[in-house]
């Protein structure tokens, strides 16, 4: 949801500026935007479209200036224009402002700001943050937006930069990430980490209702007008963890690194008698007897892998789980209390609406359990217990390393959660520990078959309507099979549990139309052939996923894909490789932008 950058030194901004964008090009691309200064000079240049764009159209006049501020757009309120384009501008065009999320009271602001004399030139909510620093502005930008925050309400990370006021850059953060970067006379601000890792990996991570003053030599933060003492944070992983290293998408880059992301993630986790050892979990057997119910929360891809929760919490604990949406969760007053036990999984640890709903969980006094990817991110400083998922940055828009790596914490978490309480026998949890150490391997030989999943890619690319069905949590894994393949093909793609499609949805099936079909479940084999013929005797092309050893359900169908045997509980981090790069590849095939999909961004910091 739009990534921001700032730069303040003795090098020339401009490049700086180009290569923090190119890395927080996945947070938004309807447009981007640059201004500089130099010798009290400000000078802004934007452009619609990519950055690409906006270095086409600035092309040998590079601006000068060692210090300056960037943009790269997700369009909310107004169309991708270049006129919407950030940085935005007061009626002098003497303070500028890069703004990540929503003023939502900006129509109100903007009412009064007119009849001040102020003229806005776009249709974003933005613009009045640059209007309010111009009409509190008395010699002093640091206090006069002190001033703004207190007029505005909503979200916002924001950085200010004025020729009125030259040698710092002033930021703010509410509900939306941003991290400053501390080098050797220079300083850097950023939405994300990998703007930054090129430059240094010390950053300090700003809290909503912080300030801060970034200038060449110094940062200061401030809380309601007091400096506050903060903690320097070192990223630990490097600038290879963020490139491509080769792979054409950073999203098949990423689909091969799930073995090692699995690794990663159970390491240290399984002791050497093959028990669960998830200490930051820290919840005392008496707390564990204590739960009624269990709520996963989350968006997205996120929300499918709660859905592989579900049934593996259900199945394991026997303890009732609800999985909701976090935009639904947040607004429907949800039944809390200290025996129910939220789980809040986010990749990004910044989604506004998982955010909402985890501060909600908390207020209303259940225990909560943040499973997220980014070390640092407002869910793990809020969420109290933390189980980060080892899958290092994902960049690609469409989550396939994340989704693995929540699966495998939550089987970790159900796991433990067992063991502490004495539910699960030690012999079965040792079962599958073992069984859950195999699977980097099995993944691994599913990715190295990617030829044939490329073919079965090139006879679906062509359709414009497509079917994942499944029971049980092959259901789950349809769902998240769907979603892949419309955000990065632009086909559309409707998951189904198998046995609804008699009630309706079997009407839109007709010759050669593309099936999917999930049948890794042994105990509902037998459901999953009939639903199989039922498409089948509509002449659907179907694609079925089998396990390894399954003689059967290939007969009924066209192409069969199989995935190693497993313990039957696992088999989504298995059966979702072959979907996440059938989606891959039908991208490729359509000509579409894989990594950066139309409308998306990676981070949806705004509701
Ligand atoms: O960072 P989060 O896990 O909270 O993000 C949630 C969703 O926005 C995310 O999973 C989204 O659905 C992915 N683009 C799907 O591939």
């Amino acid at each position: 949801m739009c990534g921001i950058i700032g730069y303040i030194g003795e090098k020339q901004a401009y490049p700086i500026l180009i290569d923090g964008l190119s890395k927080l090009e996945y947070r938004g691309y309807d447009s981007a935007g640059v201004a500089l200064l130099d010798e009290d000079q400000l000078e802004i240049m934007k452009s619609v479209g990519r950055l690409s764009k906006l270095e086409e159209k600035i092309g040998e006049q590079v601006p000068f200036g060692t210090m300056g501020i960037g943009h790269t757009r997700w369009a909310t309120h107004g169309r991708p224009c270049d006129m919407n384009a950030h940085p935005h501008s007061d009626c002098t065009g003497e303070y500028v402002v890069i703004h990540n999320g929503i003023i939502e009271n900006y129509q109100a602001l903007r009412e009064w700001l007119k009849t001040e004399g102020h003229l806005f030139r776009s249709e974003t909510d933005t613009e009045v943050l640059a209007h309010l620093v111009e009409q509190y502005f008395r010699g002093d930008l640091k206090a006069a937006v002190r001033q703004v925050l207190e007029k505005v309400s909503g979200s916002y990370a924001m950085v200010v930069m004025s020729e009125r006021d030259p040698g710092r850059l002033i930021c703010a953060r509410k509900d939306s990430p941003l991290v400053i970067g501390l080098g050797e006379g220079e300083n850097f601000i950023a939405s994300d980490i990998p703007a930054l890792l090129k430059y240094t990996r010390r950053t300090i991570i700003l809290e909503d209702g912080e300030l801060a003053e970034v200038s060449r030599d110094n940062v200061t933060v401030e809380r309601c007008g007091q400096l506050v003492t903060k903690e320097v944070f070192n990223v630990e992983w490097d600038v290879v963890a963020a490139e491509k290293e080769g792979f054409e998408h950073f999203m098949l880059k990423e689909i091969h690194e799930q073995p090692k992301a699995i690794r990663d993630t159970l390491r240290s986790r399984i002791t050497a008698d093959g028990l669960v050892n998830l200490a930051e979990l820290n919840l005392a057997e008496d707390e564990i007897w204590q739960l009624r119910k269990v709520v996963m929360v989350a968006c997205g891809t996120a929300y499918h892998a709660g859905l592989v929760g579900k049934y593996v919490f259900e199945k394991l604990l026997r303890l009732p789980v609800e999985v909701d949406v976090a935009s639904e969760f947040r607004y429907r007053n949800p039944l809390l209390g200290e025996d129910t036990l939220v789980v809040v999984i986010s990749q990004s640890g910044e989604t506004a609406d998982t955010l909402a709903a985890m501060r909600l969980a908390k207020e209303k006094g259940s225990p909560v359990v943040a499973i997220t990817n980014v070390v640092g991110s407002t869910v793990s400083r809020e969420a109290g217990r933390v189980i980060y998922t080892w899958a290092g940055p994902e960049i690609a828009v469409a989550s396939t390393k994340a989704y693995i790596t929540q699966l495998i914490v939550l089987y970790l978490l159900a796991l433990q959660i067992g063991q502490s309480a004495g539910l699960i026998p030690e012999a079965e949890i040792m079962a599958m520990t073992a069984a859950l150490k195999k699977l980097p391997m099995d993944v691994a030989g599913i990715i190295e078959k990617e030829d044939v999943i490329k073919e079965f890619a090139s006879r679906i690319k062509d359709w414009e309507d497509t079917f994942f069905i499944g029971r049980g949590l092959d259901y789950a894994v349809a769902l998240e099979g769907s979603l892949k393949l419309k955000e990065i093909s632009y086909i559309h793609a409707e998951a189904y549990p198998a046995g609804e499609l008699k009630h309706g949805t079997l009407a839109l099936i007709t010759e050669n139309i593309p099936v999917i079909a999930l049948a890794t479940q042994p105990d509902l084999y037998e459901k999953m052939w009939s639903n199989i013929k039922e498409v089948k005797a509509r002449d659907a092309y179907v694609l079925a996923i089998v396990n390894e050893g399954d003689n059967e359900t290939g007969k009924e169908v066209d192409d069969v894909f199989e995935i190693p045997a497993t313990n039957p509980i696992f088999t989504p981090v298995l059966s979702v490789i072959p979907l996440q790069l059938l989606s891959y590849y039908a991208s490729v095939m359509r000509g579409c932008d894989v990594d950066k999909p139309r409308n998306l961004a990676k981070s949806v910091t705004v509701e």
